[in-house]
């Protein structure tokens, strides 16, 4: 997508409704479908042969035989922040380790400090600016975390940013409150006293402004502990707040447990989770939010338990985890292929991981992820033959048509 963030007017796209044909959905690619939009929702899709005739009418779009998937998720990202981090790219590269990075004052406080000199507007163009490129591939809602400012005024400023990007681009935006992301540095060995603002001060008044539809914490020995993490769910709880966890990335501190208890939506990155983890999740219905881009990028060997997840029956998705640390990544494709190479999940596994899962793992599955009648129109065109192209290949984007909350917001078909 080209364009001017403050120029662009979503509502100014041409409307879906009407008959979408020549089109083949992924869950039966060698049918021809129909997919029938009336006021920016689905009102019936099929194979083309049993379209009812009241949906015959109306404009029609030729699909010109692309294949259709639902409008895809992404379901765990960092996109609001000022700076970038090459640098630790750089010392990475020389041997330094995440931990030792962020130990040396770098990692998220980098950030932090970059987004906390950040204006409000500065931070919303260059989200809007890596925001474009997750659309253009057909992403149709998002889930964005703040915890790159960890002061109330700098979280309201990046949760903000996300609600505002929802309202310009017409993309299902889930904010996330991050506030126990990384430990303030003016908090330096009192992270009780940060929890306790965190829980006391924080989270009331921006749950009070409307900005957070979840509430995430990273559980980690160079974050926060079992017990702060526990704080911050019960503060999350006393408002009515779901909850979601970065759990067990670097090591198995028994958060995924403790997250299911609390009745998570997602315990994500997961590498070490353990089988009591898993147990937990599958009887909480906590969806297993994979981040193959983090895993790539920090170079990790420590694979998730992806066999044992699946024998469990806990549904996985798959997401960017776009941060300037550790996955600087703006293709959700990209990821489709990492999540099948890297983490040998199926290509249908891989796929439900950016649809009905991802959409699980936000709590949206009533509206997001499925091509189904009465839900907002979210699809995409695809230029493949099979759904097995969409995470084969890499550094393509195969995107002909992207119908986005009833709007034609790529292609003409
Ligand atoms: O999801 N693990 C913690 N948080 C981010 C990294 C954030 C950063 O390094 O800036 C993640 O990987
Ligand atoms: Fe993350």
């Amino acid at each position: 997508m080209n364009m001017n963030p403050h120029a662009f007017d979503f509502n100014s796209l041409p409307l879906a409704d009407g008959l979408w044909t020549d089109v083949r959905l992924h869950t039966q690619p060698q049918q021809p479908a129909a997919i029938a939009v009336q006021g920016g929702r689905i009102a019936w899709a099929g194979p083309a042969a049993d379209l009812p005739a009241q949906h015959a009418q109306g404009p029609r779009h030729a699909g010109g035989g692309a294949l259709v998937t639902p409008g895809l998720i992404d379901c765990h990202t960092h996109l609001v922040y000022g700076g970038q981090r090459a640098g630790e790219f750089a010392m990475r590269l020389a041997g330094a380790s995440y931990a030792e990075v962020a130990r040396a004052g770098g990692g998220i406080v980098a950030s932090v400090r970059a987004t906390r000199e950040a204006s409000e507007d500065a931070l919303f163009d260059s989200a809007a600016a890596r925001l474009a490129g997750l659309l253009d591939e057909g992403v149709c809602a998002i889930e964005i975390k703040s915890g790159y400012g960890l002061t109330l005024a700098h979280e309201r400023k990046q949760l903000r940013v996300a609600r505002r990007l929802g309202q310009a681009f017409g993309v299902t935006v889930r904010a996330t409150f991050l506030g126990a992301h990384a430990l303030p540095p003016e908090y330096a060995g009192r992270s009780g006293d940060y929890i306790d603002h965190v829980c006391h001060d924080m989270l009331p008044a921006l749950h009070a402004e409307g900005l957070v539809d979840a509430v995430d914490v990273f559980c980690e020995h160079i974050a926060f502990s079992l017990a702060e993490t526990e704080r911050v769910f019960q503060a999350a709880q006393a408002l009515g707040l779901p909850v979601k966890l970065h759990a067990e990335q670097l090591s198995n501190m028994g958060g995924a447990a403790l997250a299911a208890r609390y009745g998570a939506l997602s315990c994500d990155h997961i590498e070490h989770l353990s089988p009591e983890g898993i147990v937990a999740m599958r009887a909480a219905g906590t969806v297993a939010v994979l981040l193959p881009g983090a895993y790539y990028t920090l170079r990790d060997t420590h694979l998730p338990p992806i066999e044992a997840l699946r024998a469990a029956g806990v549904p996985m998705a798959v997401s960017t985890d776009h941060n300037p640390g550790t996955s600087p990544c703006l293709s959700l494709l990209l990821m489709l292929n990492m999540a099948c190479t890297l983490f040998r999940l199926t290509v249908p596994e891989a796929l439900d991981g950016v649809t009905t899962h991802a959409a699980r793992a936000l709590g949206l599955q009533d509206t997001h992820g499925r091509i189904a009648a009465g839900l907002p129109a979210n699809f995409v065109l695809w230029a493949v033959q099979e759904p097995a192209e969409l995470a084969y290949w890499f550094g393509q984007r195969p995107v002909r048509a992207v119908v986005r909350q009833g709007r034609i917001a790529k292609g003409a078909a």
